[in-house]
């Protein structure tokens, strides 16, 4: 199983090497892996901002904790949650799905219809909460995607999302940064490379019953 070695192969990147870019051919099969990602309903509710511009990452660095990812790395992903996930959105993915499926767009209203009912029964707070969700296994797959590319990544927290919501001008529209990840290759002088990884053994992670 080639994963579980990508898997050990991989870590948190501290220092990435600022020479190195992630090719566009690599980047485009990250971005697949991303579109692959499984969701509730399959309704995607998040938008992925790919950042390159220099001058913004430096005042995302800011924005932070001043960690140098965000500069050092070849890439930087901005995972953004929609604020509140609305009927339009399930019309959408309703059409998508007829379109590619080549199904009757009537067929599929029933199950557009169920998705609308329980997004209703939800609070505006679990709504939110709910697309942010989503967007971990979006970064998720990247993460392991990397791996298996033999590219280096940092998923982060360490940021303050309001700041980047104006710094992106998000709000407008309706989305909120929920994680990042920056992507790239290690500097060899990266000491975390090198240490063992920290992990559960299985008797306390796991339980049968
Ligand atoms: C959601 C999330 C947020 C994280 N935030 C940061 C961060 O802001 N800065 C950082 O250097 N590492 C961050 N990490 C990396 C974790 O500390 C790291 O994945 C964990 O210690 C396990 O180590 P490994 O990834 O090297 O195996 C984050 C990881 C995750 C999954």
């Amino acid at each position: 199983m080639h994963l579980l070695n990508d898997l050990k192969w991989r870590y948190a990147t501290k220092h990435f090497d600022s020479s190195k870019k992630v090719s566009p051919e690599n980047l485009s099969k990250l971005k697949q892996a991303i579109q692959l990602s499984v969701s509730s309903y399959g309704l995607q509710p998040y938008k992925v901002l790919i950042i390159e511009n220099k001058e913004i990452r430096k005042q995302l660095q800011a924005a932070s904790w001043g960690q140098n990812q965000i500069i050092d790395a070849s890439h930087l992903l901005v995972f953004c949650n929609y604020n509140s996930v609305n009927n339009k959105h399930v019309e959408d993915y309703i059409k998508l799905a007829s379109k590619l499926q080549e199904s009757n767009i009537d067929s599929l209203n029933n199950y557009g219809d169920f998705i609308k009912q329980k997004i209703s029964e939800i609070s505006p707070k679990e709504n939110y909460h709910w697309a942010y969700r989503q967007t971990y296994l979006a970064l998720s797959n990247l993460i392991n995607a990397c791996a298996a590319l033999k590219i280096d990544a940092c998923p982060m927290e360490g940021f303050e999302n309001e700041k980047y919501n104006d710094i992106l001008d998000l709000s407008k529209a309706n989305l909120n940064a929920a994680v990042i990840a920056t992507i790239g290759y290690r500097s060899e002088k990266d000491k975390a490379q090198y240490r063992q990884k920290v992990r559960k053994p299985f008797n306390q992670l796991f339980e049968v019953i």
